[in-house]
């Protein structure tokens, strides 16, 4: 078993480099299976959702060539089965990501319910809800998911939730039907435009995504024969902004886009932090203790979910009483459990949490619940005096890469060991 063991506090401050976004690599690797042909993927992020990616395009018959640590070539010209391996799908969430793209080019697949953090309930129904209108026939039983289509033809699906799921995945389901699919409610999150610009890219006809309503005008076939490069990671970059927050520290986080950092930015003024924007890199610095805040998880433009923990620690070292409502998943405040141990304040309640601001947070051992815990609980040790040590790191190598080399870059006492 490995722990990171970190010895606080520290204000964090130097520069950090952004690397591409997770939830737009592990939609577009899947998307990759549209394409009669070569495609190349650059600023991939080097974590361990990528690599179960790949593992399973593989598994399907892709030829993946590594072309560096953060490159990847894609050969999808000969797809060789329509059954995805269950224990691979079955790891990570983005697994559904398989089905659209597959239904799409071959009319059929099979995989296991995607796993993925436990979050509360992670129902699918909106993206068999599209499949569905796209003519497929969809069954969920004993643990799999099957889908399949004689043909897929385009209609108006009005999604009844706005999720970046299904938003992505009909898309990768319409790209080769039959005339015109209109995606009504969609969600905006900049890696629906990255993986739509990346589908345009490779030939597909894809409008306005980033707005709520998607048009895909059904293309014959995808070719590829172009390179393109991930989108930086939206949730990254506000992890090293609340950092810099919560440690009283001094970062200047580069290959980021500032645009897509709006609500966290607001979010560090009103706390209290300076923001200087610089369009594609952002420096966030604070010399004083935060002020209380509420902050409420929406659907982009919105604060994220992906950011509540992180901002959690930030609000539990606060002057004051600050409140959290979390919108989008049942039970994303596990995390305020382990905080507690380290001396936080935090009361929660089904999808609401009050946070009474404590001076200081102390070292103890604390558990990753899931992969953005993780990444709170980092931060927690690194601004808490004396030792945390952090465990279950799967979660959080699944989502970030070289987590403990990055902080440590920044100043932090950090260090992963194997027990
Ligand atoms: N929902 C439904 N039916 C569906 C799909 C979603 O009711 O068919 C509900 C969900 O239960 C939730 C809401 O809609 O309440 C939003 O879910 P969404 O589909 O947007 O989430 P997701 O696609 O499963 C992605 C990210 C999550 C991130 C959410 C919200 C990936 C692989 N995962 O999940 O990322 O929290 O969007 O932004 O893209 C993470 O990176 O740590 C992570 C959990």
């Amino acid at each position: 078993m490995e722990k990171l063991v970190i010895k606080g506090p520290t204000p964090l401050k130097g520069e950090v480099v952004i690397n591409g976004a997770k939830n737009a690599a592990v939609a577009i690797l899947p998307a990759t299976l549209l394409i009669d042909g070569i495609c190349t993927i650059d600023n991939l992020p080097n974590i361990s959702d990528v690599n179960i990616c790949c593992q399973i395009l593989e598994a399907l018959g892709a030829k993946i060539t590594r072309n560096g640590k953060h490159s990847i070539t894609v050969d999808s010209r000969n797809i060789t089965t329509t059954k995805a391996p269950l224990d691979l799908t079955s790891k990570f969430r983005a697994s559904y990501y398989v089905i659209g793209a597959m239904l799409s080019r071959m009319g059929e697949i099979e995989v296991g319910m995607p796993g993925g953090c436990k979050l509360g309930a992670r129902p699918i129904d909106q993206h068999i809800k599209g499949f569905e209108a796209l003519g497929a026939v969809v069954d969920t039983g004993k643990g799999v998911i099957s889908a399949k289509a004689d043909e897929l033809v385009g209609n108006t699906i009005y999604m009844d939730v706005v999720s970046v799921g299904a938003t992505i995945n009909v898309m990768l389901s319409a790209v080769l039907a039959k005339g015109t699919t209109v995606i009504d409610n969609a969600a905006k999150e900049p890696h629906i435009v990255d993986v739509a610009n990346f589908l345009n890219t490779m030939g597909a006809d894809i409008r306005g995504a980033g707005t709520d309503m998607i048009k895909i005008n059904g293309v014959e076939k995808l070719s590829g024969g172009a390179t393109y490069s991930v989108v930086p990671d939206q949730i990254e970059a506000g992890t090293f902004m609340l950092a810099a927050v919560a440690t009283k520290g001094d970062l200047l986080i580069k290959n980021c886009i500032t645009k897509h950092l709006e609500s966290i930015t607001a979010k560090i003024i009103e706390v209290g932090g300076q923001v200087e924007d610089f369009g594609d890199s952002i420096r966030v610095y604070c010399d004083q203790r935060p002020k209380k805040a509420s902050i409420k998880t929406l659907p982009y433009p919105g604060f994220p979910t992906d950011l509540q923990p992180q901002m959690g620690v930030v609000l539990s070292l606060a002057d004051g009483t600050s409140t959290i409502n979390e919108s989008i998943w049942e039970s994303r405040f596990q995390y305020t459990d382990e905080l507690n141990k380290m001396g936080a304040k935090i009361t929660a309640q089904g999808k609401s949490a009050f946070f009474e601001g404590v001076e200081k947070l102390y070292g103890a051992p604390v558990y990753s619940t899931d992969l953005r815990a993780g990444a709170a609980l980092i931060i927690a040790g690194t601004a808490a005096e004396g030792i945390t040590e952090v465990y279950n790191l799967e979660h959080i190598d699944r989502g970030y890469e070289d987590i403990e080399e990055r902080f440590r870059s920044i100043g932090a006492d950090i260090k992963r060991i194997s027990e």
